[in-house]
């Protein structure tokens, strides 16, 4: 699907769409001068540091482009943000990544010490199975079906397997299937997860969760290639977390191992995948073709 000849204004979209996120976490989180304070003001200070919102967004937009409505998918679209962002403060942590700012600011275990952000990343893990209790359970997607499909995401075959092989591939040369492997847990998955709960959310029929997770697959790789170019290419101040790092821990990355160039025309073969799987969902599917586009194209 392409979108260059409709009209569709993209930037007022993700505006709307980022304020609309924004509240609803702010309801769904329990408020910052709840005991212990300390636990509820870190989950909100990472939740609120200026994130883009590109999982829920795109949640949003998967239900949608199977005919269901934003108040439906909201549930799933906060809950996974707070996996999202718990997956960031454990990964800035002195033990994984040690990185002192993210999102423009400094990261949680700067602020609230280790043992704090570590129980942030925790209790917003936790909070999104809470989160998630609250949305309506569909005929094809009852509550079990949405918690195992969060639950599988985040999980050591996916998210963590991917930190693990993340980790264990640094300082060594990996192939690019091994790569791969990596991108497709860390940073795939939880994308993937993301549309698919939008989809469920619309009760949509096997076809169009079919489609939808090609997207979510596609665009999720596409993603990752694009974050490690960014890493290469853009000083920290415009990206809010330190520049230049893959590079310094001997990262595997597509960079490192194909080069800049090779590396943006595979991050665009994979938008042209993504967009490809959306033609079976129509011109409903606008704004998720327009998003990935702009994910390929983005600067930070
Ligand atoms: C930036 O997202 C994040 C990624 C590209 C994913 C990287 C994967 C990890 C850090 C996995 C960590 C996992 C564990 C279990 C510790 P973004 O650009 O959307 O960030 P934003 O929300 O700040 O905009
Ligand atoms: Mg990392």
């Amino acid at each position: 699907m392409r979108t260059t000849k409709t009209k569709f204004d993209l930037q007022a979209y993700l505006i709307q769409r980022q304020q609309a996120v924004n509240a609803a976490l702010d309801k769904f989180l329990p408020p910052a001068n709840t005991k212990p304070r300390t636990i509820h003001r870190a989950m909100r200070y990472s939740l609120f540091a200026g994130g883009k919102r590109m999982r829920p967004i795109l949640c949003l937009a998967a239900a949608e482009a199977c005919g269901g409505t934003i108040a439906d998918a909201m549930p799933l679209a906060c809950a996974i943000e707070c996996i999202h962002t718990y997956s960031l403060i454990h990964d800035d942590l002195p033990a994984l990544d040690n990185d002192d700012f993210r999102r423009g600011k400094p990261t949680s275990h700067k602020v609230f010490g280790e043992a704090i952000a570590i129980l942030a990343g925790d209790a917003l893990l936790t909070h999104a199975f809470e989160i998630a209790a609250q949305a309506k359970g569909w005929p094809r997607y009852p509550h079990k079906v949405i918690f195992a499909e969060l639950a599988h995401a985040a999980g050591s075959k996916q998210l963590i397997a991917g930190q693990v092989a993340d980790l264990e591939a640094e300082g060594r040369a990996i192939s690019p299937r091994e790569l791969r492997f990596i991108h497709e847990r860390k940073t795939s998955a939880l994308l993937c997860c993301a549309v698919r709960l939008g989809g469920m959310s619309a009760n949509c029929t096997p076809a169009q969760l079919e489609a939808l997770t090609r997207f979510g697959y596609n665009v999720g790789l596409a993603f990752q290639i694009i974050d490690d170019i960014l890493d290469v290419t853009q000083p920290t101040e415009k990206l809010g977390k330190t520049s230049g790092k893959d590079a310094k821990a001997r990262k595997a990355t597509y960079p490192a191992i194909l080069g800049l160039e090779k590396s943006s025309k595979l991050a665009e073969q994979l938008t042209n995948r993504a967009l490809a799987a959306l033609t079976p969902l129509g011109a409903r599917a606008v704004p998720l073709a327009t998003i990935a586009e702009y994910l390929l194209r983005r600067d930070k």
